[in-house]
């Protein structure tokens, strides 16, 4: 049999207002069907058009070769198929990156005014949203932030007219291992306090966005600088951002990433970082800032594999449902194995997962249940339910039969007011996986979108290559 990373599309007609609670229970036999019960009636949550964004790596503003990569027009054009989305350019390098005009050597402090020149140009030809990410770990003697290289980059980006938003510091949880030196979370809030003056007083920035603290997923007294930077930052950020990896990627498996309860881990960290916030500030958006599969660089072999699309599509829609507003990927193109796009600049299957989601994939989070949950078998299966993107497809029809480790089905529902539906499935399990849908949705066309690897068997799971169909 081969192994399967299905996207089907399906599709049906939307009747009207009347379809307000389906709940359709279907004959549930051995051959393992998973009954579903769908409320159409009101979206859960909305989240933002850029949900799906991504990154680079704030190290690779000093590889010179990589840089001008960034005017390539292949990798502008395999950008712009993402947007709308963000661009965060930050993680551990940029709390020691020191903006220098020209006249110094570019290679030795970063960034200069070239390589914000090249981001820029890159992002805006591209047509993706910049954040960069500032340097926290410049500190004055009594250890409040010293902002004034921040301000020199500012007012030069100003002085170029480049639209864009702002973070500070990455992960600060780490920077007594990184740099020997001790924020406390009340110190770095702040810190956003003084930055968010900076910017409301630049004609230019007044209205960008700033987003933080970019802190590393729960754990210890991480979650401490959390509650500490909401007390006193919460009001300067626009958005509040944490870093989540399921696994470490020098330590990991192929089990690992088809494991339900390792994908699971992502529901109990996000619950309590949405508690925090929600406590602290309740209307206060949270964005996963920097996220993938594995940390570390990723786990080569697998997080670059056919494979690594289990997590990224549960990820993705497992976040959108449990209430995160944007989920940037670490790495769009550069540094570790977690990349969409090689150094070749060829897109590799998560890419092509992550284009398949942004046509397909709305705004609007719908609930879904599928039952029976009591079995093991059905832990395998995940499914998820959108509304569809009005903007970048045109609707037609329903259904789907989930092969074995099947990815992605998504199945909609148009109708000229109402828009589509966009179902998403995963079946983890070794064997296929049936799902009824209320009949109404099966009863019209369906257009289905089918990846698979290239190869069958275990082997097509450590695939790089995918086919749609
Ligand atoms: C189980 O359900 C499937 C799909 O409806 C059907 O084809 C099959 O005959 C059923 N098997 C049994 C034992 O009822
Ligand atoms: C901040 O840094 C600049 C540049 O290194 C330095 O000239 C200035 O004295 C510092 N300010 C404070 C308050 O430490
Ligand atoms: C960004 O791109 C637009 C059109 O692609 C162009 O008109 C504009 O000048 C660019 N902005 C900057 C600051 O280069």
């Amino acid at each position: 049999m081969k192994l399967v990373f299905v996207i089907v599309l399906a599709l049906a007609l939307y009747p009207s207002e009347e379809l307000e609670f389906i709940e359709q229970r279907l004959h549930f036999n051995n051959s393992a069907i998973v009954l579903t019960k769908v409320d159409l009636s009101r979206a859960l949550r909305r989240v933002d058009p850029r949900f799906l964004s991504v990154t680079i790596d704030a190290s690779l503003a000093s590889d010179e070769k990589f840089m001008n990569l960034l005017g390539s027009s292949k990798i502008r054009a395999l950008a712009r198929a993402l947007t709308p989305a963000f661009l965060r350019f930050g993680g551990t390098r940029q709390d020691f990156m020191v903006f220098t005009p020209q006249e110094y050597n570019w290679q030795s402090k970063v960034p200069s005014e070239a390589t914000v020149d090249q981001l820029y140009s890159f992002t805006n030809c591209s047509g993706l949203e910049l954040i960069f990410g500032l340097n926290a770990l410049l500190r004055t003697a009594d250890n409040r932030w010293n902002s004034s290289n921040a301000e020199a980059l500012m007012q030069y980006c100003a002085s170029r007219q480049y639209k864009m938003s702002w973070e500070l510091g990455n992960e600060p949880n780490s920077y007594e291992k990184k740099a020997g030196v001790r924020v406390d979370g009340f110190q770095l809030g702040e810190d956003f306090v003084h930055l968010r003056k900076i910017m409301t007083e630049s004609r230019f920035y007044q209205n960008s966005g700033l987003y933080g603290p970019d802190v590393g997923q729960p754990r210890d007294h991480r979650i401490d600088i959390l509650e500490g930077f909401l007390q006193s930052g919460s009001e300067a950020v626009d958005a509040c951002t944490w870093h989540h990896y399921y696994v470490n990627g020098r330590d990991t498996s192929l089990e690992d990433f088809l494991d339900p309860e390792v994908l699971d881990t992502l529901a109990l960290k996000t619950n309590e970082v949405l508690e925090k916030v929600k406590q602290a500030s309740p209307q206060k958006r949270v964005w996963l800032g920097e996220t993938s599969s594995a940390y570390g660089g990723g786990a080569l072999g697998l997080s670059d594999t056919f494979v690594a699309g289990f997590m990224w599509l549960d990820k993705l829609s497992l976040g959108a449902k449990l209430g995160l507003d944007v989920i940037m990927r670490q790495v769009f193109i550069g540094s570790g194995s977690y990349h969409l796009v090689d150094d070749n600049l060829d897109p590799l299957p998560d890419y092509w997962l992550s284009v398949l989601y942004k046509r397909l994939v709305g705004q609007e989070v719908l609930s879904l249940k599928a039952f029976p949950n009591f079995k093991k078998f059905h832990k395998r299966v995940r499914l998820y339910l959108h509304c569809t993107n009005k903007k970048r497809y045109v609707p037609l029809a329903v259904f789907m039969i989930i092969k074995w480790y099947t990815i992605f089905t998504p199945f909609q529902l148009p109708s000229s007011k109402n828009g589509a539906v966009t179902l998403i499935a995963m079946n983890l399990n070794h064997k296929a996986a049936r799902v009824s849908v209320p009949a109404y949705m099966a009863s019209s066309t369906v257009v289905a979108f089918v990846l698979e690897s290239d190869q069958s068997g275990e082997e097509g799971l450590y695939s790089r290559c995918q086919c749609i169909s």
